[in-house]
C-alpha cells in the first residue's frame, strides 16, 4: 500500500520586513543578508497570529467535508508551543471542526517536529488504511533583537494530509535517522527567545547530513543520481546549498546541473518567509513543487531533516501522477503578493508586544489581520481564537 503526503496547505502571516531594510539599520551590508546567509524578506506574526492560528490556517487552506470526517489523528510538530501541557492539536482540531473521535497531540524536538509527525503518521495509517492524519509544523523563530540569529527568523505553518494512495507524494519506506546530545540550539521554559550557539548549529547540521546521507546510501545502494532533487530543512536557504555542495561530487555534470537548479527552486518561498522551524523543510518541499514546472511524475525527491539538540533524517518520496493537480499555486502567489511590508520600527515594536500572564484580559485588533483564523484576546489565563469562516 502506497502511504505518503495528499495534500499540502501552507500560511505565512500578512506583514513581513525586508532583509535590506534590516541590514541598513543594524549596521551591515546587505548582501550579507541576501547572498551570505540567502534571505530576502521575513514574515512577521502580528500578535494575532500564533502557532496555533497559524497552523490552523494552513489547514484550513487544504482540507474538504470528507477530510474533516476521515482525518482521526492531529499531530502538531512545533518548538515555539503556547503550553506545556494542553496540546495545540486540540485546538486546531476544534477551529476545523475535526471528527471528535480523533487522536490530537503535540511533538517536540526542535525542527524536526513535524517529520516525527510523519513518520509517525504512517504507521497509523497503515494500520487504518481508511484513515487520514492531519500533520502540521507551525512555529515562530524568534532569536531577539539585534542578535545574530535575528536575520534568520520567521513564521509560518504547514499542514500536510497523510493517507493511503497519496496523490502529491508516495513515502518511500527506507529512511535513516540519527540522534546525538547537543547543545546547538534550545529554549528554555522560562524563554520567549531561542538561545544558539549559531557556528556549531551549523557544524552539526552539516555532520548530520554527512552521516545520514552514507548511511542511506549504503543502506539502499542509492546515489545521487537516482535523486531529481534534494530539500533541506531550511534555517536560511544558504545553508542547504552548502550542504548540497558536500556531495556534488559524487554526480555527473548533469545530475550536478540538476540537483543546483531543482535546490534554487525548492528555496524560493523559504527565502521570502524565513525560518518556520519545524515546517520549513516541507515550505521547501512545497517550493520546489510548485516553483518548477517540469518535475515528471515518479521521480525521486530526497528529504533532509534537522532538528537541533539534535536528531537528523533522510528519507524520500516519489511524486504521484498528476500531483501538480493538487497544488494550490495560485493561492500561494496570492497570499505572497497581497503582504504588506513593515519598516524595522515597526517589526521592533510588533516583536516586543505580550500578551497578559497575570490572568487579566485583553481583545485584540483582529480586523487589520486579514487571516480568517486569529487570536482574539486573552483572559483567566486563556487563549481566546476565533474562526471568521464560522
Ligand atoms: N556579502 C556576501 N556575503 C557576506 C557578506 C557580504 N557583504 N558579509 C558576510 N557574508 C557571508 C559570510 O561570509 C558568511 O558566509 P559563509 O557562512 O559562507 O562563510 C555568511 O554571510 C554569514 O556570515 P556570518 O557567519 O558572519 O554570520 P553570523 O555569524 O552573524 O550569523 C548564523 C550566521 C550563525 C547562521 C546566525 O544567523 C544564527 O545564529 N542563526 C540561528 C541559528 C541557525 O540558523 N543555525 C542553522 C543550523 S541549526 C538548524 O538548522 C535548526 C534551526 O532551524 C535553528
Amino acid at each position: 500500500m502506497k502511504i505518503g503526503i495528499d495534500k499540502i496547505g501552507f500560511y505565512a502571516p500578512h506583514i513581513y520586513l525586508d532583509m535590506n531594510q534590516l541590514a541598513k539599520s543594524r549596521g551591515v551590508e546587505p548582501e550579507k543578508f541576501t547572498i551570505g546567509i540567502g534571505q530576502e524578506k521575513m514574515a512577521i506574526a502580528p500578535i494575532t497570529q500564533d502557532p496555533v492560528t497559524l497552523a490552523a490556517n494552513a489547514a484550513l487552506e487544504i482540507l474538504d467535508e470528507k477530510d474533516r470526517k476521515d482525518i482521526d489523528f492531529v499531530i502538531f510538530g512545533t518548538e515555539s508551543g503556547i503550553d506545556s501541557s494542553k496540546s495545540a492539536a486540540v485546538y486546531v482540531h476544534d477551529l476545523l471542526g475535526l471528527n471528535p473521535n480523533s487522536r490530537a497531540i503535540e511533538i517536540k524536538q526542535a525542527c524536526y517536529g513535524a517529520t516525527a509527525g510523519i513518520q509517525m503518521a504512517k504507521g497509523h495509517i497503515a494500520l487504518n488504511p481508511e484513515s487520514k492524519v492531519l500533520v502540521l509544523g507551525s512555529d515562530i523563530a524568534r532569536y531577539g533583537l539585534n542578535t545574530p540569529g535575528e536575520a534568520t527568523q520567521g513564521a509560518g505553518a504547514v499542514a500536510l494530509v497523510i493517507s493511503a494512495n497519496p496523490r502529491i507524494m508516495e513515502l518511500e519506506e527506507k529512511s535513516v535517522y540519527f540522534t546525538n546530545d547537543i547543545m546547538d540550539f534550545w529554549r528554555p521554559v522560562y524563554s520567549d527567545k531561542a538561545f544558539v550557539d549559531g557556528k556549531l548549529s551549523n557544524e552539526q547540521y552539516m555532520a548530520f547530513f554527512t552521516e545520514v546521507w552514507k548511511q542511506y546510501k549504503e543502506k539502499t545502494g542509492l546515489g545521487l543520481k537516482d535523486f531529481e532533487a534534494i530539500c533541506f530543512h531550511l534555517p536560511y536557504t544558504k545553508i542547504g546549498l552548502k550542504a548540497l555542495r558536500t556531495v556534488l561530487e559524487e554526480g555527473t555534470e548533469d545530475v550536478k546541473d540538476r540537483l543546483v537548479e531543482n535546490y534554487t527552486a525548492s528555496t524560493d518561498y523559504n527565502r521570502i518567509v524565513g525560518n518556520i522551524y519545524t515546517g520549513s523543510l516541507y515550505l521547501s518541499l512545497l517550493s520546489l513543487l510548485e516553483q518548477k514546472e517540469d518535475l515528471a511524475e515518479g521521480s525521486r525527491i530526497g528529504m533532509f531533516s534537522y532538528g537541533s539538540g539534535a536528531v537528523g533524517e533522510f528519507f524520500t518520496g516519489i511524486l504521484q501522477p498528476d500531483y501538480k493537480d493538487n497544488l494550490r499555486v495560485e493561492n500561494h502567489n496570492t497570499l505572497f503578493s497581497s503582504r504588506t511590508e513593515v519598516t524595522v520600527s515597526e517589526y521592533e515594536d510588533i516583536f516586543q508586544e505580550t500578551l497578559p500572564t497575570d490572568g487579566s484580559t485583553v481583545k485584540l485588533n483582529i480586523d487589520e489581520d486579514p487571516a480568517s483564523i486569529c487570536l482574539a484576546g486573552m483572559s483567566d489565563n486563556k487563549r481566546n481564537y476565533v474562526n471568521k469562516m464560522k
